[in-house]
C-alpha cells in the first residue's frame, strides 16, 4: 500500500469533451535529430488550430529546458524523459486537448508505454523518417558535427541507438516530400484514423 487516495473530481473528461466539442488524441512524432519532427509538428498544429481544434504542442528542446532540465541523454534519462512526457500528455488528454508531441523517443518500449498509458485508440504514432546521412547533412543545429568531433556523447544515430518504429500509424519521409505535402498527408490520415475509432 502506498497510502495514496486519488480524489474523484466532479468535472470529468467527458464534461470537458462536451464543452470543447472535440475528441482528444495524441499525435506522437518520433525520429532522428534533424529529421523534421518539430517542423512537421508545428505545421500540423497550425493546420489543426486553423480548423478549430484546441491543441497543445510539446517538444524535446523546450521540455528539456524546464520540466526535464535535470535529465541528460543516457539510456536511463531518455527513458525517464519519455515517461514524464507520457504522463504530461495523459493529463492534457484528460483536459480534452489534441496533443502533439515531438521527441526523438528512440526506444520502442517507451513508445509502447506511452501508447498503453493513453490508450491505443487515442494514440497516433508518426514515424518521421529521414536517412541519417541526410539529417547529418542538414545539421541545422550543428550537433552532428559536434558528435562526430566527440564533443557530444550519446548522440542519437552516432553513438546512441534509434529503434525504428515497428508499426507506426503514419510514416512520412521528409527527404522525399515538402513540408506542405507531408502535412496535408498527415491531416488526411489523422481524420481517417480518428473518425474510425
Ligand atoms: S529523447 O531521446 O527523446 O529523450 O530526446 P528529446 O527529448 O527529443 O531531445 C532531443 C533534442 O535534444 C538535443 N540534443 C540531443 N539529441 C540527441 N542526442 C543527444 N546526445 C543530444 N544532445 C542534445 C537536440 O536538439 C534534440 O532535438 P531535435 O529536435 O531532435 O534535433
Amino acid at each position: 500500500m502506498n497510502n495514496l487516495h486519488p480524489t474523484i473530481f466532479k468535472i470529468t473528461q467527458e464534461d470537458r469533451i462536451k464543452l470543447l466539442n472535440q475528441k482528444p488524441f495524441l499525435i506522437w512524432f518520433t525520429g532522428l535529430s534533424g529529421s523534421g519532427k518539430s517542423t512537421l509538428a508545428n505545421a500540423t498544429e497550425k493546420a489543426l488550430h486553423r480548423m478549430g481544434h484546441k491543441t497543445y504542442l510539446l517538444d524535446g528542446d523546450n521540455l528539456r529546458s524546464g520540466l526535464n532540465k535535470d535529465l541528460g541523454f543516457s539510456h536511463e534519462d531518455r527513458v525517464e524523459n519519455i515517461r514524464r512526457i507520457g504522463e504530461v500528455c495523459n493529463l492534457m488528454l484528460d483536459a480534452g486537448l489534441v496533443v502533439l508531441a515531438a521527441f526523438i523517443s528512440p526506444f520502442q518500449k517507451e513508445r509502447e508505454l506511452v501508447r498503453d498509458l493513453v490508450g491505443a485508440e487515442n494514440y497516433v504514432e508518426i514515424h518521421v523518417d529521414c536517412p541519417l546521412e541526410v539529417c547529418e547533412q542538414r545539421d541545422v543545429k550543428g550537433l552532428y558535427q559536434k558528435a562526430r568531433n566527440g564533443l557530444i556523447k550519446n548522440f542519437t544515430g552516432i553513438d546512441s541507438p534509434y529503434e525504428e518504429p515497428k508499426d507506426p500509424e503514419i510514416k512520412v519521409s521528409t527527404n522525399l516530400r515538402t513540408v506542405e505535402e507531408t502535412v496535408n498527408h498527415i491531416v488526411n490520415q489523422l481524420f481517417q484514423l480518428t473518425s474510425s475509432n
